[in-house]
């Protein structure tokens, strides 16, 4: 059968279509790019926004309606599964399938039996069971994810994301170094660690074999960096998303003496008000953010930071938001995600009454845009002239000279491939940096040495 996979929401979503996509390969089935040439349309969907809800219910009754016209058989997994239960089926008339966050292993087997004639059936799951799912990866990339932490424990009070993703669980360290190192094997030069809080990594029990390897780190998750740099072939580590409360020393002293981590962390902010801090249940202040960013910037000079921000929680001020402004100006984002607030069906923040209306949030959501741009643009500029590392990701659709890459602060660089030279995607190169815009630096490939990382 030929399917397509859509997939919505965050990076966890992009690891659970990549392992369906495995499963469904390794039993026959053919992914392709196009609804028109699909037998089969899965949507992987995300609650964490009214908005990423709609998109997906759209889509999928678009799909559903397509139905009465040719043969399709149309299956739904992920956050908004798990969240609307066997209601789905109401809501989207014609679904033939539907799965929950921990039960994306059964997407075959779902899949066979609507083949062989059922519909609306589902394998939800509870999201707080403690399976692991299958972890499989397609072969052909330089650059992987791979999921350490399952679930949040932190109920953050605007959040569903503890809802429809279960409690906190930690996979076993001796799988994923195991599952790293044959990544490695097939080629994979960088991998991101997933987590929502990721930092919390093996806090709640066990996660090392009974005899492990000594370690110079005694917390789980340092550790787990430890060992994932001494696996041959990985050139670089990330992880995402953080949480100040990771910022540990020992963390720090990873970040600074493990080469192959990178000098970037997606550390989500949400406000740089203290009271609205408070409100949406963060569990640090200010002080202790900037704090955290201090201690990761002492360790590696010019560590970049990206972060998420919400704009209009309720009781957010114009005092507020200005808290959140400077905030952000002091901690000097490379780059920042802006969502205007949405209040999630069950979570503690619904009960709160809206103070900011539709506009004001825009308005707010604006400025932030505008200043982010002008901060990019400034950090940016101040790179043209140096050379730096760039992690090759491959060439541009358009032009097969023109590549694109990034650097150890994930910033994009576009560089151009003089003739004669040859780079394969995963490859370290050097780039001299000419130009800047707000998101991206372009340069030409250097072959002298005096690398900076920055
Ligand atoms: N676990 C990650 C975030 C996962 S959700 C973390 O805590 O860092 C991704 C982002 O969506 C959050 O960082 C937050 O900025 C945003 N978000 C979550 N719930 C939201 C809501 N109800 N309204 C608007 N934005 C929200
Ligand atoms: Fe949501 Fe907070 Fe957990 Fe992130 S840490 S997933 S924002 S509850
Ligand atoms: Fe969305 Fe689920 Fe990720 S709600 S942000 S896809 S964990």
């Amino acid at each position: 059968m030929k399917f397509l996979l859509h997939t919505y929401g965050c990076q966890m979503n992009v690891r659970d279509s990549e392992t369906v996509a495995a499963l469904l390969e390794a039993v026959g089935h053919i992914q392709v790019r196009s609804e028109a040439e699909a037998d089969a349309v899965i949507i992987n969907t995300c609650s964490v926004r009214g908005k990423a809800e709609d998109k997906a219910l759209g889509k999928a009754g678009l799909l559903c309606a397509e139905k009465r016209d040719r043969p399709l058989i149309v299956g739904i997994m992920g956050c908004m599964a798990q969240r609307l239960g066997e209601s789905i089926f109401k809501t989207v008339r014609g679904l033939d399938f539907s799965v929950g966050t921990r039960r994306y292993g059964s997407v075959p087997r779902l899949l066979a039996r609507v083949a062989a004639g059922e519909t609306q059936i589902s394998d939800l799951g509870d999201a707080g069971e403690v399976t692991d799912p299958p972890h499989v990866h397609l072969d052909g990339s330089h650059a992987a994810f791979v999921t350490i932490l399952l679930g949040c424990n932190r109920r953050c009070a605007y959040c569903i994301v503890p809802d429809v993703r279960g409690p906190e669980h930690s996979r076993p360290a001796a799988e994923i170094v195991a599952e790293i190192r044959e990544l490695a094997a097939r080629g994979v030069r960088e991998v991101t660690l997933l987590g929502q809080s990721v930092m919390n990594y093996g806090r709640a029990h066990a996660v090392w074999p009974a005899s492990p390897a000594p370690s110079s780190f005694s917390e789980p998750f340092p550790r787990l960096l430890e060992a994932v740099a001494a696996i041959p072939g990985i050139h670089r580590i990330r992880f995402t998303s953080g949480h100040p409360s990771g910022c540990t020393d020992e963390l720090v002293r990873a970040v600074r003496d493990i080469p192959q981590i990178c000098a970037h962390l997606h550390l989500p902010v949400q406000s740089g008000s203290d009271r609205i801090l408070a409100r949406m249940r963060r569990g640090y202040t200010r002080a202790d953010y900037l704090d955290a960013v201090a201690r990761l910037r002492a360790a590696r000079p010019g560590f970049a930071l990206t972060s998420d921000v919400i704009v209009g929680f309720p009781g957010e001020t114009e005092e507020d938001f200005t808290a959140t402004r400077t905030l952000m100006d002091e901690a000097a984002f490379d780059n920042a995600f802006v969502f205007k607030y949405s209040p999630r069906p069950g979570t503690p923040a619904a009960a709160l009454a809206e103070t900011v209306d539709a506009a004001e949030k825009m308005r707010r959501n604006q400025i932030l845009l505008a200043d982010l741009d002008r901060r990019g643009q400034a950090l940016n500029k101040a790179r043209i002239g140096r050379t730096v590392e760039v992690l090759a990701d491959g060439p541009s659709l358009r032009n097969a000279s023109r590549w694109s890459g990034r650097t150890t602060g994930n910033t994009i660089v576009i560089f151009e491939i003089p003739a004669g030279r040859h780079v394969t995607p995963g490859d370290l190169v050097s780039v001299t940096l000419t130009r800047a815009t707000p998101q991206t630096l372009y340069g030409e490939l250097n072959t002298s040495s005096g690398l900076t990382p920055w």
